[in-house]
């Protein structure tokens, strides 16, 4: 006597599943996750094989109650998820039939859960883009904010961590500005990649009913149907493409998050971040440590961790559906929660970061910080760069000698090591000088950054 194993396709089966088995195949636990996107593609499929004539009208009217009111108790906590029914499409599936019966079995009709999952993971990835790139975008505006605030803070720049030339503190905020701007267009190209319906694909092949996809595309928003059905219902590109996009910001993020690691230090004190973002030590009652910074710079090593498992997942799949691809869920919302979070702490933490600006100020001078401005302006004199270049390099070892700054130099001593230095010199070698100098587009002077505070401003304004 055959037992029926499972309620959708337990037909050719006379065993039920090991207990062991049952758990190690499900995927409802966390697919469930993408209930609402479930109900929203079987609805457009039910009106589509309604319009088509493949399903009455009555069949649809009760698929369309039956799915909302699943949708209800869903809404409520009230949905019996059962492991016994494998993943969400069955676990809807069933409780539509429950509670419809003969229709809610026509549902399936055209339709298979390999082209059903593979839509579903894009109506869910649209949506998720759309929130990541609101805290994204709210991230930034917290960015620009602070920027326009500190337009004319001076502090030291940097390469190789070593004092390199002053910049407006203002200027370094919006280099981050720009990296994010570049991850929010990404997200951007990235949607609108994966905005087209594998739905009539069915199981591999497509469908001998005669379906609309056009329709059902249309009906889910997507800009148009996946050009091949082998291909609609295996890859996961779109997939490993956002888990890249994620990787890209928590890079980002990362590094963000070790200036201002850098910058907290008592070494440093470049800046101070709100207590509330900040742990104390059990031991060390002096401390105040920067966790959250941490934490966005440790979890970039789980959303790298992600990509990869995602790539690998792919890799060497013959076409078309593989079993492998129901691992792709627990990665790809991960690194969605990773990222979001991140996001979410830095944007909360950002724009009340204090700016210690006369340490900033001071630091910005150490270091002989002006010294190519001191040969610019032996070049300006009419002396070649590389002959100015040393020049300079013999006054930084006379300053070090003497243990001075650059302006604390005499003239006499300036124009000794050349005479054409003049008075005017004192203007060059301030880092007030050296950052207003530098007036041109994507400069660090203070009205450089006014300008760039406004065109990010209107980037933000654009949706
Ligand atoms: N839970 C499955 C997944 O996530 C749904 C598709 C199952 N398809 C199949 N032919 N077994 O990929």
């Amino acid at each position: 006597m055959s037992k029926k194993t499972n309620q959708q396709w337990g037909g050719r089966f006379s065993e039920s599943m090991d207990g062991f088995i049952l758990d190690f195949n499900e995927s409802v636990s966390f697919d469930q996750r993408m209930a609402f996107d479930d109900i929203a593609g079987s609805i457009a499929h039910a009106t589509m094989l309604g319009e088509q004539g493949i399903l009455s009208s009555e069949d649809v009217t009760k698929i369309h109650q039956g799915l909302q009111q699943i949708q209800q108790e869903i809404q409520d906590g009230k949905f019996q998820w059962s492991a016994e029914l494998e993943d969400v499409h069955m676990n809807i599936e069933a409780r539509l039939t429950d509670l419809i019966g003969l229709a809610g079995k026509r549902l399936h009709t055209g339709r298979s859960r390999n082209d059903q999952v593979a839509t579903d993971i894009r109506l869910h990835l649209r949506g998720a883009i759309d929130d990541m790139r609101g805290q994204l975008r709210q991230l930034m505006h917290g960015i620009v904010e602070l920027a326009d605030k500190e337009y004319d803070t001076i502090m030291p720049g940097f390469t190789h961590l070593q004092s390199a030339q002053p910049v407006t503190f203002g200027h370094h905020l919006l280099a981050w500005f720009e990296m994010l701007k570049r991850d929010d267009e990404r997200l951007v190209d990235c949607r609108k990649r994966l905005n087209q319906s594998p739905l009539g694909a069915a199981a591999l092949a497509g469908t001998t009913y005669p379906i609309n996809r056009l329709r059902s595309a249309e009906l889910m928003d997507f800009d148009k149907p996946c050009a091949n059905s082998l291909d609609a219902v295996s890859d996961r590109d779109f997939a490993i493409e956002l888990c890249s996009v994620n990787a890209m910001i928590a890079m980002h993020l990362s590094r963000m998050a070790e200036e201002l690691i850098i910058w907290n230090s008592v070494q440093f004190k470049f800046v101070d971040l709100p207590d509330r973002f900040c742990t104390g030590s059990s031991i060390m009652p002096q401390k105040k440590n920067p966790d959250i910074a941490e934490l966005v710079r440790g979890k970039t090593g789980r959303v790298y961790g992600d990509l990869m498992t995602m790539l690998t997942i792919m890799k060497s799949q013959p076409l078309a559906y593989n079993k492998d691809n129901q691992e792709d869920k627990e990665p790809l919302f991960d690194s969605i929660d990773t990222v979001t979070a991140n996001l979410r702490a830095f944007a909360g933490m950002i724009p009340h970061i204090q700016a210690n600006r006369d340490i900033m100020k001071k630091t910005a001078k150490d270091g002989f910080a002006t010294a190519t401005d001191l040969a610019d302006y032996l070049v300006k004199k009419g002396i070649a760069f590389r002959d100015a270049h040393e020049i300079v390099g013999k006054t930084v070892a006379l300053a070090i000698e003497k243990n001075c700054a650059l302006d604390e130099l005499s003239l006499e001593d300036l124009k000794a090591q050349n005479d054409g230095i003049e008075n005017d010199v004192f203007e060059v070698l301030t880092v007030e000088g050296s950052v207003n100098a530098r007036n041109h587009l994507g400069g660090t002077a203070p009205e450089q950054v006014k300008l760039a505070v406004a065109n990010a401003r209107s980037y933000l304004d654009e949706v």
